[in-house]
Order: C-alpha cells, then structure tokens, then sequence
C-alpha cells in the first residue's frame, strides 16, 4: 500500500514511517516542519534503507496537497499534522482551532477529489474529558476537554464521524494515544521538542543529559499509591506498530473505529523518575511542585478492543521506554538542531 503520513516528519510521524516501510509499504510524506526537522525523514531512512517521497508544504494549503495526490497513487492517509502543546493552546487558541482543523478539512476535501477513501487520525485520551473514569473503554462518550488543544481533538473526531456517515465507502480509524515515550532502539530518531519540553518524558531525559536543572513533579499529593499522578505511558514503536495494524485493517473496513492505543498498566511520575535513574544508572535531580492546572489524578486505556480486533498488544515494558528514551536523548543531546546548524 502506499501511504501519506500528514505531519510524518514528526516524533510520532518517522517512528511510523520506520514501522511502515520495514513492512514493505511505500511511504509519502508532507510535513511543514513547524515542529520537526527534515533530518529525522534522513535519520528513517538510514535506519530502513529504504527511501520515501517527501513534500515539504502546510497540509492547509489545498493546490500543494492535491497536487501530492496527483503525483501519488495513495491509498491511505495517516493525519499527525497538528500542533500539540496544551498550555499555547490555551494561550493561543485561534492559532490552534486554525491549524488543527484546517489540515484536516483540507486531506478530506482532497482524499473526496482523489477517490481516497481511508484515513487514520492521531487522536488523544484527552477527549474522554473530566467525566469518564479510568480505565476508559472507546464506547463511553466524549467529555469535556480542559483545554483548546483537547477540543480540536474532539471536533476533528466528530468532523471524520461525520464524512464517513456520509460516504459508506470510507475507512475512518480514530487512534486515542494515551503517552507516548521512548525512541527507535537505534537512538537515530526520537522526541525532538523546541524549547522547554512540556511532557514528562523529554523533561527528564533532558535533565540527565543536563540542559535542564531538575524536574519539578507536579503535585505529590493526590489520591494514588505514591501522591503523584497515574498515566499509561507506551513506547512510541508499539505505537508505530499499532498504526500499520490500524492501516492494514482499513483496507477491508467500511464506517468508523475507534481504538484506545496504550498497555493498560497505570505508572505514577516517581515510578518514571526511579525506573530511569535504575535502568540508565544516570541521576534525574526532582522537587514535587504544586499540581499543573488541567491534569487528572488517573488516565489509563482499557486496551483490550485493539488486542481482540486489530491484533495489537504492546511488547515493550516501562524499562524499555526508559532505556531508548535515554540512548536517543545521550546520543543527540541537542535533538536534531545540532546537525541542522552545521
Ligand atoms: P509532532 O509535533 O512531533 O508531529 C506533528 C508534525 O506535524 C510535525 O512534524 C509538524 O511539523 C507537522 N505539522 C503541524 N502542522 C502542520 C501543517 N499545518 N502542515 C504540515 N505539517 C504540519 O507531534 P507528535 O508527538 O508526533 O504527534 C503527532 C500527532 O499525534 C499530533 O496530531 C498530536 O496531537 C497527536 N498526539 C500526540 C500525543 C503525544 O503525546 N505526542 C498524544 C496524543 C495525540
Ligand atoms: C498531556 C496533555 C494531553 C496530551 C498529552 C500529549 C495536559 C493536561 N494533558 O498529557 O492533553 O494529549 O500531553 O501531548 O496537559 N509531569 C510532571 N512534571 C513535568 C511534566 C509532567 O510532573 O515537568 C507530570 C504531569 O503532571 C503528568 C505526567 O507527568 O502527571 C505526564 O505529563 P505529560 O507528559 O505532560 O502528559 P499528560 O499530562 O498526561
């Protein structure tokens, strides 16, 4: 099959790509670099031998978009293309209701002109909201998301509900991720954020490798086992996986799917920092903080629809995520910026 990964030259966009060729599908990518470096696209192929078409242009742009569907016989569009980083969300909540959503009317006004029919979406367990408890099954609804960023996940999953209602022939897969962490085991390519990370993971990666001081948890007084909060974290490889079991599966599907993607088992922040410090044998400097506005005690998958219907179970455990998050971030302190200086 050939593929188009939207936002492909991204964290999660190159872990698929690698995923993808090494399955024997051809791989096309548009991507913008707003959040990326071309060097990663470099790095995948390196890593696959295989080589991909690249298109460098803003997925809301319509003629550079049809014109990759002119050129390239896709039979599948993979959308990462987004911005992703909750607190400029809020701070800048056009800017994200502009980008999230415009990339995605653009692919599927395109995908209708060009006959495309399939399409998987980077969604997030962010839209389960406040009001569903973990661990969250896809059947319950969508809540209320604490920020703009949630919301563009949401209205986009209803916008690709909708477009499927209205075409029985198209293959809608809704992807929840619930924290992706790790790297390709290769430490070539991994979680690449501009400035100062927001996630957890990059926070205390960079710490060990000391561009950042220390990590400050965010609240160690909630109801759980150690006072920190609980998340499903999952190697970003299981993930990539997961995207070929989800396009492999379009191929014979009609309607829409949803799929939670994560391993089911719930790891407070101190279970991160200790594994870390353990399997890497680096130090990671902490202080527990006040609570970061927005953030729920408990979110982990209820995993088991993807295992029954895609065949997809998560291989790698906690001291994997922890091992290839550190050979990524020791091997590339600087991420990718270095290279792309020289
Ligand atoms: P990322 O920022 O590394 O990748 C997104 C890619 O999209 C980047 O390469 C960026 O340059 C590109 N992009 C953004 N807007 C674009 C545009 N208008 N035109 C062309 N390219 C554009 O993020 P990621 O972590 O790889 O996430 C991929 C997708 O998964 C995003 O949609 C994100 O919201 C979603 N998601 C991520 C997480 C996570 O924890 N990383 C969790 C849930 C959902
Ligand atoms: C966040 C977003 C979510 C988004 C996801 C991926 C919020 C409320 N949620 O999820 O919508 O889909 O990122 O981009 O922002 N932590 C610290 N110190 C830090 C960083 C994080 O203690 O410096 C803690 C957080 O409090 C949380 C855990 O680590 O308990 C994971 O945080 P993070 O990586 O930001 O992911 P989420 O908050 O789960």
């Amino acid at each position: 099959m050939k593929i188009l990964l939207a936002g492909g030259a991204g964290f999660i966009g190159s872990h698929t790509a690698v995923e993808l060729l090494e399955a024997g599908h051809d791989v096309v990518v548009v991507d913008n670099y707003c959040n990326s470096s071309p060097r990663s696209l470099e790095r995948v192929r390196e890593i696959t031998g295989k080589d991909m078409a690249v298109y460098e242009a803003d997925v809301r742009d319509k003629e550079a978009v049809k014109n990759i569907f002119d050129r390239e016989a896709v039979d599948c569009v993979i959308h990462f293309a987004g911005l992703k980083a909750v607190g400029e969300s809020v701070e800048k909540p056009v800017e994200y209701y502009r980008n999230n959503i415009d990339t995605t009317l653009t692919l599927l006004e395109c995908m209708k002109e060009a006959g495309v029919k399939r399409i998987v979406f980077s969604s997030s367990a962010t839209v389960y909201g406040e009001e569903n408890e973990s661990p969250y099954v896809e059947t319950m609804p969508r809540g209320s998301c604490s920020n703009p960023y949630g919301w563009t996940k949401a209205m986009m999953e209803q916008i690709l509900t909708d477009t499927a209602h209205a075409d029985p022939d198209m293959s809608v897969i809704l992807l929840r991720y619930f924290n992706p962490i790790g790297a390709h085991e290769s430490g070539k390519i991994g979680e690449d954020p501009q400035g100062i990370p927001n996630n957890l993971m990059p926070f205390v990666s960079q710490t060990a490798v000391g561009r950042r001081d220390k990590l400050t948890i965010f609240g160690g007084d909630y109801d759980t086992p150690d006072g920190t909060c609980l998340r499903d974290y999952i190697h970003v490889m299981d993930l990539a996986n997961g995207h070929l079991k989800a396009v492999e599966y379009a191929a014979d599907h009609k309607g829409v799917e949803i799929f939670n993607l994560g391993t089911g088992k719930p790891y407070s922040v101190l279970d991160i920092v200790n594994t870390f410090e353990k399997a890497n044998g680096v130090p990671v400097p902490y202080v527990i903080g006040a609570r970061r506005a927005g953030d729920l005690p408990s979110v982990y998958a209820d995993a088991s629809k993807a295992e029954r219907i895609l065949g997809w179970k998560t291989k790698r455990d906690l001291r994997d995520m922890c091992v290839d998050s550190w050979n990524w971030q020791k091997n590339n302190p600087n991420g990718f910026r270095d290279q792309d200086q020289s």
